[in-house]
């Protein structure tokens, strides 16, 4: 499959991009060429270097845009209206919000936006994408850290069944890592609102990189 990370120099889409380009086509987008060629070398050294296969590239985001049959939107939440208007061409295609809307005050707190969540936000902005919310919860050094087994449940919301069935098969392809559906784009709230609590916990009890896992 074809993936195409817009915002994919951050934490999030550097890890993504490099667990998913072992088993499918990626392209790591950014608003600056210079910065997605050397991230996405990077990535390509840290994966080719344990002997493992990578189809890493690096590109702008519309060209990310562009190529992806499904495209993850690895942007924070402030940038996120500024960057899909910056866009074109998403239409029909499936778009992956991992955005989690959140405040640090004296804790975590989540902040949703009037949609009701991140995902139903991209939902308003991209009315002919199939919006699902995938990769909430799951922390971006755990993502990096290529030598670990991803052993975390990850939930999916949206409101298109094959989307999310896609995006449902990319989990499982990923060794260990565990998809669930969640519901429909409505319930996207309740898996944004997830990452705050596991930063509290974090905090709060001297942890690093808490994830769930569903029993
Ligand atoms: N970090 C985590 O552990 C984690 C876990 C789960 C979900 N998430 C969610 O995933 C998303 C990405 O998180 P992250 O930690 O990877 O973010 P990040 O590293 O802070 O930023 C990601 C990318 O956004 C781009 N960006 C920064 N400012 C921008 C602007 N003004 N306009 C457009 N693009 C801008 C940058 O790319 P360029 O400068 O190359 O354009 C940057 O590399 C967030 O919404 C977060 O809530 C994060």
């Amino acid at each position: 499959m074809r993936i195409g990370i817009v915002g994919g120099t951050g934490g999030i889409g550097e890890g993504m991009a490099m667990r998913l380009s072992q088993t499918h086509e990626v392209r790591l987008g950014s608003r600056d060429l210079s910065k997605a060629d050397e991230a996405s070398r990077e990535c390509r050294l840290a994966v080719e270097e344990r002997g493992l296969p990578c189809t890493l590239g690096g590109c702008s985001n519309q060209v990310a845009a562009d190529f992806g049959e499904v495209v993850v939107l690895a942007i924070p939440f402030k940038h996120l209206i500024g960057t899909i208007e910056s866009l074109s061409g998403l239409e029909g295609k499936v778009v992956v919000s991992p955005v989690n809307p959140m405040e640090r005050r004296e804790f975590f707190t989540y902040v949703p936006p009037e949609e009701g969540s991140a995902a139903q936000l991209v939902q308003r902005l991209l009315p002919e994408s199939k919006v699902v919310a995938a990769f909430n919860v799951i922390a971006a050094n755990r993502w990096k850290a290529i030598d670990e087994e991803l052993d975390y449940a990850v939930p999916v919301c949206g409101d298109d069944a094959g989307a999310k069935q896609t995006v449902l098969n990319l989990i499982r392809g990923v060794p260990q890592l565990k998809g669930y559906d969640a519901g429909p784009l409505a319930t996207a709230c309740m898996v944004e609102c997830i990452t705050p609590l596991l930063l509290n916990v974090a905090r709060y009890n001297k942890m690093h990189d808490v994830g769930i896992q569903f029993h």
